[in-house]
Formats: C-alpha cells, sequence, structure tokens
C-alpha cells in the first residue's frame, strides 16, 4: 500500500450491498460460527444513532475492499452529566487486504472528521490487538466502564483532544442499534440473500470469547 493506492470515500446508496458483503467476508466465523455484521450494518444506516458524515469506505482500483461506521453514544457521569461521543463499528478490511495499513487509513481518516465534527472520544469494543497502535487504550485508564464499575478488557476508548476525559467515573452508554442482532432468525434470513458459505469453527472464536469475557480489576 502507498499514499496513492487507494481512495477514501463516502459510502454511498450504490455501495450499500458490496459493503455488506465485504463485511460478511472480513467477519465470517471469525467471532463465531457464520457472522452478524452485514445485518448489523444493513439496519444501522436506518438507526437514529448512525451518524453518516462518517460513514466511510476505501477502494482499490475501483473496488470497495474496506468499510468504517460509526453511531452515536454517550457517557453518563455520576452526578448525571452527560457527555456525547461516538462508538466505532463495523470496522472491515477485505481478507486478502488485511494487514498492509488500509484500516489504519481508515481509522485515521474518520478520526479526523469525528474531531472536526466537535466529538473528542471514540469507543469501541474490540480486540485490543488491532486498536493499541492507533492510540486507544484500556477503558480502565480513562475511568470509563459499564454500569456496575465493570471494565471489560475489549472495551477501548481512544480520545481525540488530550483533556476530553478529566478522570471523573464516567458510564458508557452505547445506543440499541445493534439489538435486533440478538434475532438469530433475521440474521439468517439476511444471510440466504448472499452467496452460499460455509460456516464453521476456527480459533479466533476462542480469542474472541477470552477477550469479551475478560474484565480489568485493577489499574
Ligand atoms: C481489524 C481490521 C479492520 C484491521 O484492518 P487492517 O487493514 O487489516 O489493519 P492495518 O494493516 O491497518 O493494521 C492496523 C493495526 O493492526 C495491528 N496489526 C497488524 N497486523 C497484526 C497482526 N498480525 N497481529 C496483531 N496486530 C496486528 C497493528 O497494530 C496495526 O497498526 P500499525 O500499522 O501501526 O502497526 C481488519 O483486519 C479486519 O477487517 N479484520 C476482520 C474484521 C475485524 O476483526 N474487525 C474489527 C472488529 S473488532
Amino acid at each position: 500500500m502507498n499514499n496513492n493506492d487507494y481512495i477514501i470515500r463516502p459510502e454511498t446508496p450504490n455501495d450499500y450491498r458490496e459493503v455488506e458483503n465485504l463485511a460478511r467476508e472480513a467477519f465470517w466465523n471469525l467471532s463465531k460460527p457464520g457472522c452478524f455484521e452485514h445485518y448489523f450494518i444493513h439496519i444501522m444506516r436506518e438507526h437514529e444513532d448512525f451518524i453518516p458524515q462518517l460513514d466511510y469506505v476505501i477502494e482499490v482500483g475501483g473496488k470497495i475492499i474496506g468499510s468504517v461506521m460509526y453511531c452515536k453514544s454517550m457517557l453518563r457521569d455520576e452526578h448525571g452529566n452527560v457527555k456525547d461521543i461516538v462508538t466505532m463499528g463495523p470496522l472491515c478490511v477485505l481478507p486478502e487486504y488485511q494487514r498492509k495499513g488500509y484500516g489504519k487509513a481508515l481509522l485515521e481518516h474518520t478520526f479526523k472528521i469525528a474531531a472536526e465534527m466537535g466529538y473528542d472520544t471514540v469507543i469501541n469494543f474490540g480486540n485490543p490487538d488491532n486498536y493499541v497502535a492507533r492510540g486507544y487504550k484500556s477503558c480502565r485508564r480513562y475511568n470509563v466502564c459499564f454500569e456496575g464499575d465493570l471494565y471489560p478488557a475489549a472495551l477501548l476508548v481512544k480520545v481525540l483532544r488530550e483533556d476530553a476525559l478529566d478522570g471523573r467515573k464516567w458510564f458508557y452508554c452505547p445506543s440499541d442499534v445493534d439489538a435486533p442482532c440478538d434475532d438469530e432468525e433475521a440474521v439468517e434470513k439476511f444471510d440466504a440473500l448472499f452467496p452460499p458459505k460455509v460456516k464453521g469453527w476456527q480459533p479466533s472464536q476462542e480469542e474472541f470469547y477470552i477477550h469479551s469475557h475478560s474484565v480489568i480489576n485493577r489499574e
């Protein structure tokens, strides 16, 4: 990859099915047999928390090889004060283009736009390996947790301004945008619109289980 071999541009309605298919290719069998992320993208675009200004694709040779989306979410402190932030994801790159810097380019491009829009904090739930090099830190470092003082290992925070978070305890209040993805029948029905693909087990599913069930107990 070099700076001239790709284009980053907003997603358009003509891209929708291609982007859903690329998400399916990227996430297939990654965290469970099959995947739901193509359905997630499909319903996310219609949700009130979706942020169209941060919906970008990356193209190489006229082909879309990566995509990133964001939605609105909030932090709430112990006194009920609320701060608007963004949640990043899904982020995906076609398997044959992964680990070449395209995901990094998509993130850096959209972080800049998010900052210009006035946001100073990005959160996502994911494998830390993919994000620490982008400046993400554990939620524990910024005192950001779920209700019940839970600091998941996979809850990652990227500040777009050094003074974004002042050390007070914040509770992360995600959007309910992904709630329909629990409906396995709806996911299956949507998946049937795509070319057949074999579901199966791979080690990344255990890795996902470990990351998504781990919490950080101490600083
Ligand atoms: C995760 C994903 C979006 C990253 O995009 P990418 O284009 O492959 O990643 P990049 O080449 O831009 O690398 C991003 C960072 O990942 C890390 N990384 C790269 N290769 C890695 C490897 N083999 N193991 C661990 N970390 C690695 C590096 O920290 C890299 O940062 P650096 O360039 O500063 O070193 C992409 O691999 C993907 O679509 N994976 C499947 C779907 C997925 O897991 N999405 C994220 C959900 S949490």
